[in-house]
């Protein structure tokens, strides 16, 4: 029987996992910077957090959860998403006692059973941070913030900021009031979704990804223009900050987001390189999560990114890295002795943290030589009887085709000092 990887789920081969790394390296260094600390939080919960903390009126939730029966009889799911974990984990363990704001970061899978396409996994990996207790739009620019700084570290350009604020629930219940009016007689023509959303929650007729491009969604009232004065002098504190901070944005009366827990900012980072979603990373303000999740009422915000359409965006823009050499040294050998030796000489180096390789397959000292000169290791030392009874071998620089006579006895310290 023939096996492969499920659909919408992908290897990170060895051959592309280094920018894997250097991104999440960078990811947790930039958070560091920030005043965030790293949280790892369970890949699946009961499904009713994700239920009440997502919503359940979103696509997330009504069609894209992986849920299950566990043997004990509970319903358990698949994190969709790292917030309502976040949030859960915030409230269980009594960070809400903290000083505020409590800053966390975190690095997920994250599952949603979605048709794959470009950009778009069943399985799919976030950065992503959440801050909670600070109300000011001070924190939602520190967020963007992160955002803006990491790319600049990934060597990323050019990606557009777009923000918006869909109000607190004063205006929001106003302004859905002015929606139903304006949908109701479109009803009729809207996609079924549509028409339950219309009752439970018709902000999220908005975003509909099947009637989103016809002209009565595109020409819908907008909530921007309906803000409360709290909430627009929220978002006018936002683009203040933004713009004394040197951070381009649009605004973009239509960012909605999927998810139903957002309040007042929510914004998205796009790009053209990364599939017909066009968005690398998004968040916002959800400042009633916490009360709803039966913590006390904490403000929060936050944002994820996900790493695949990172990668995909670093690949469009020539940023991706090559793969480092691991192993800066072989050592071949040309008899049983010598094999001995380069055995004690390769764990000598790796002690001193450097990368080697002697022979594990019992090559030839031809099939060595064939061997390291295929692996594109960076230098080759050869050990035969003559080395050992001269206590000195050649260290070659395989790039510069150079070779350089060393003592046996300094054979580490030289490494350690030149090939590194
Ligand atoms: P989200 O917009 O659902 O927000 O996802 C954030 C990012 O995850 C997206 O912008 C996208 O890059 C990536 N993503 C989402 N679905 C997929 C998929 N099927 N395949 C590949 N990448 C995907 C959230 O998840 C919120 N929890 C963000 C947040 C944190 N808001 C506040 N705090």
């Amino acid at each position: 029987m023939k096996y492969s990887a499920q659909k919408g789920t992908k290897d990170i081969l060895p051959s592309e996992i280094h920018n894997w790394q250097r991104a999440e390296k960078i990811f947790a260094e930039v958070c560091h910077s920030f005043g965030y600390e790293e949280i790892r939080i369970p890949t699946f919960e009961q499904t009713d957090l994700f239920a009440r903390g997502v919503g359940d009126t979103t696509d997330v939730v009504t069609k894209e959860m992986y849920t299950f029966e566990d043997k004990g009889g509970r319903s358990i799911t698949l994190r969709p998403e790292g917030t309502a974990g976040v949030v859960r984990s915030f409230i269980e363990n009594g960070m809400t006692s903290l000083p505020l704001p409590v800053r966390m970061f975190y690095n997920i899978t994250a599952f949603r059973y979605e048709k794959m396409q470009k950009g778009r996994y069943r399985e799919f990996h976030q950065f992503g941070l959440e801050s909670f207790g600070a109300k000011g739009p001070d924190i939602d620019a520190e967020i963007i913030s992160v955002v803006d700084v990491f790319f600049k570290k990934m060597g990323l350009k050019n990606i557009g900021l777009h923000i918006n604020s869909i109000g607190c629930p004063n205006c929001r219940n106003e302004y859905n009031k002015l929606l139903k009016d304006y949908f109701r007689p479109h009803l009729a023509e809207m996609c079924e979704d549509c028409q339950a959303r219309f009752e439970k929650n018709p902000l999220r007729m908005i975003d509909c990804k099947i009637d989103g491009g016809k002209d009565v969604v595109k020409n819908a009232p907008r909530l921007i223009d309906h803000l409360c004065d709290e909430c627009k002098e929220h978002f006018e504190g936002l683009k203040a900050r933004l713009e004394a901070i040197g951070i381009e944005y649009t605004i973009d009366p239509n960012i909605v987001r999927g998810l139903d827990y957002y309040t007042r900012t929510v914004f998205e980072f796009v790009s053209e390189n990364v599939g017909t979603q066009g968005t690398i990373c998004g968040g916002g303000r959800y400042d009633g999560l916490v009360g709803l999740m039966d913590g006390p009422e904490t403000p929060g915000i936050g944002f994820a990114m996900g790493v695949e359409r990172l990668l995909l965006e670093a690949e469009a823009q020539g940023v991706l890295e090559e793969k480092p050499s691991y192993v800066r040294i072989y050592i071949a050998s040309m008899s049983e002795n010598a094999r001995i030796e380069a055995l004690k000489l390769c764990n000598k180096l790796r002690l001193e943290g450097i990368g080697c390789e002697t022979d594990m397959a019992g090559r030839s000292f031809k099939a060595q030589m064939k061997y390291a000169g295929k692996s594109g290791v960076p230098f080759l030392a050869v050990i035969g009887d003559d080395e050992l009874a001269n206590g000195e071998v050649k260290i070659k620089d395989m790039a510069e085709h150079t070779e350089t006579p060393v003592k046996l006895d300094d054979f580490v310290e030289y490494c350690s000092q030149n090939i590194v």
